[in-house]
């Protein structure tokens, strides 16, 4: 998508085998690239989130192996760095699943085949990433225009959590995918986009993502949702996933939850747009999702602008705080799941004949 008119990609590489991604840490006051060259380097940018959003940090880990292939292509180092970079945040299920993939790949290969392999494998992933997170477009758009039918030539308002946008993949986004085809159809769109404290990805990346591509966007706080809705002022809610269970439940940025209970109690549609990767299988239930307990200076400080820099700032008497970063939306508050196979209902049965298709 686009920055400042030129279209990114969130990771990029050359022939030299060189990563880059976008540094989202310094977003969206200052745009830099960084050189991802150490599994190191890859670590610590998914644990500071220079790198974050689920389908974003299992790209990079599927590159994270590869540099752990480059540093030590025998099978031992590459299970210790496997085990390093699963470490780095529990949650979101796709970077799991991308080391996990990269494991089945080059397990039972020769030591000096393994990079070549490895390297095409973190190709494919965010290639697959981008064309599921332009299917889930598509699908998601057939929604917004029934909704559009409804109230022809008025604005369609959406309330999105978090950034779920291209930011958080590797183009196009989850949630925020269905909106930039609406604009490609020349639909009128207007988007709430929930602050998202404590780390306002909302604030900071889903205006910015969306401002640069020209989308109609009003930031509120994180507590506004609720009168929103009940005054008629949000025709869907879009959001995306860091893990899904085999029966519907949807574990997202700490608030979701609260925004799909709001949207049941009026009525109003709570759609979770995700590649199929988000899907955790083996969970039958979101109690059993780890829910990573970020550090509490997040809480107690507020990152402000100065000069171009975020720099963290006081902002409370309280001495400790809890931050819990993810909640789980119980499948009965979804209305459906957008996936790049297809719109299914958020429960076991449905879920079952979307992994039947994806198992094809
Ligand atoms: O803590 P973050 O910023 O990595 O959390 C991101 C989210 O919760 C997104 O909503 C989620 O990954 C869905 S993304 C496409």
């Amino acid at each position: 998508m686009l920055l400042n008119g030129v279209s990114h990609r969130t990771i990029t590489v050359d022939s030299q085998q060189t990563i880059t991604i976008i540094d989202q840490t310094r977003l969206p006051f200052s745009i830099e690239w960084l050189k991802l060259e150490t599994v190191d380097a890859a670590c610590i940018a998914i644990k500071t989130m220079q790198v974050r959003g689920a389908p974003a940090i299992g790209a990079v880990a599927a590159y994270a192996m590869v540099l752990a292939v480059k540093e030590d292509a025998s099978w031992q180092a590459i299970l210790q760095a496997a085990q390093s970079i699963k470490a780095t945040r529990p949650t979101a299920v796709n970077l799991a699943w991308a080391v996990d993939k990269q494991l089945a790949a080059l397990c039972d290969v020769e030591d000096d085949l393994r990079l070549e392999l490895s390297w095409q494998l973190a190709a494919d992933i965010c290639e697959e990433d981008v064309a599921a997170c332009s299917a889930i477009g598509d699908y998601g758009l057939a929604l917004i225009e029934k909704i559009a039918a409804q109230k022809p030539g008025q604005t369609i308002n959406i309330l999105t959590h978090c950034n779920a946008g291209w930011l958080a993949t590797v183009d196009w986004g989850t949630a925020l995918s269905p909106i930039y085809k609406a604009q490609q159809k020349g639909l009128p769109i207007h988007v709430w986009v929930d602050e998202t404290r404590p780390r306002n990805q909302g604030a900071l990346l889903t205006a910015f993502e969306l401002s640069q591509q020209g989308i109609n966007n009003t930031l509120i706080c994180d507590n506004a949702g609720g009168h929103l809705m009940q005054t008629g002022q949000v025709d869907l809610c879009l959001v995306g996933s860091d893990r899904t269970t085999s029966n519907g439940n949807v574990c997202n940025k700490i608030g979701t939850y609260l925004k799909a209970l709001a949207a049941k109690d009026n009525n109003i549609p709570f759609y979770v747009a995700l590649p199929t990767s988000t899907i955790d299988w083996i969970l039958h239930s979101g109690n059993d999702i780890p829910i990573e307990e970020r550090d509490a200076s997040e809480v107690l400080n507020v990152m402000v602008n100065v000069d171009g820099e975020l720099q963290a700032l006081p902002m409370s008497a309280a001495t400790q705080a809890a931050n819990p970063a993810f909640d789980v939306t119980p499948a009965h508050l979804v209305t459906a799941l957008i996936t790049e196979k297809g719109v299914y209902a958020a429960n076991t049965e449905a879920l079952q004949r979307l992994k039947d298709v994806c198992d094809k």
